[in-house]
């Protein structure tokens, strides 16, 4: 049985990220593992102030559920990020929690990641958010297990009966 963290960076529930993170968990669920989904619209996090007290601490300043949310990326086993393409790269709320990594940046190494990714582009368009990402969990330390790539998907909804739906079941299922 393994840890399973499902971070959906999506403001729209039941948006096509949302539906491909439920897929996912659905799998990983059916497979016996621990599963979690963290809608990060939901939690409270602020931006990184680049004060630096957390080189000196260890510690965030900021008083708010990021703390939390490190805590259980470094008690998973697996890690699902998943983000709404905007603007050709990830959304201003994954980007934003990513730059409050910086406290733990040196212990998030060792997971398993599945990136899903969504757009009303073609594969094509999206691929910027997969690079970026990868690079960031690959210098993490982390090893990159799959993409699932939600493309030309627009309102919400629309990914459901797509490729993208099997291959988020299955790869949850095979976590
Ligand atoms: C601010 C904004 C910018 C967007 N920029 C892009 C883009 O550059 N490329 C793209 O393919 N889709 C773009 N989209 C469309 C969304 O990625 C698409 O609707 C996707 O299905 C949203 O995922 P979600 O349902 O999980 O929120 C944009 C949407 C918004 C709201």
């Amino acid at each position: 049985m393994k840890n399973v963290l499902i971070l959906s960076a999506s403001p729209r529930k039941e948006g096509n990220s949302d539906i491909l993170c439920d897929a996912f968990m659905k799998g990983a669920s059916e497979s016996g593992n621990n599963v979690e989904k963290i809608s990060l619209y939901d939690r409270n996090i602020n931006f990184c102030r680049a004060c630096y007290s957390c080189f000196k601490t260890g510690k965030c300043v900021l008083q708010d559920d990021m703390a939390e949310i490190l805590d259980k990326m470094q008690r998973s086993d697996v890690i699902v990020v998943a983000t709404p393409t905007y603007f050709l790269t990830m959304n201003g709320m994954l980007k934003t929690v990513i730059d409050r990594f910086l406290p733990k940046w040196q212990d998030l190494g060792g997971h398993d990641i599945f990136l899903i990714i969504t757009g009303h582009d073609e594969k094509r368009g999206l691929e910027l958010v997969g690079q970026e990402l990868t690079t960031v969990f690959k210098n993490l330390g982390n090893e990159i297990k799959g993409i699932i790539w939600g493309e030309g998907v627009w309102q919400k909804g629309e990914v459901i009966g797509t490729r993208a739906m099997k291959e988020a079941y299955d790869s949850g299922l095979n976590v």
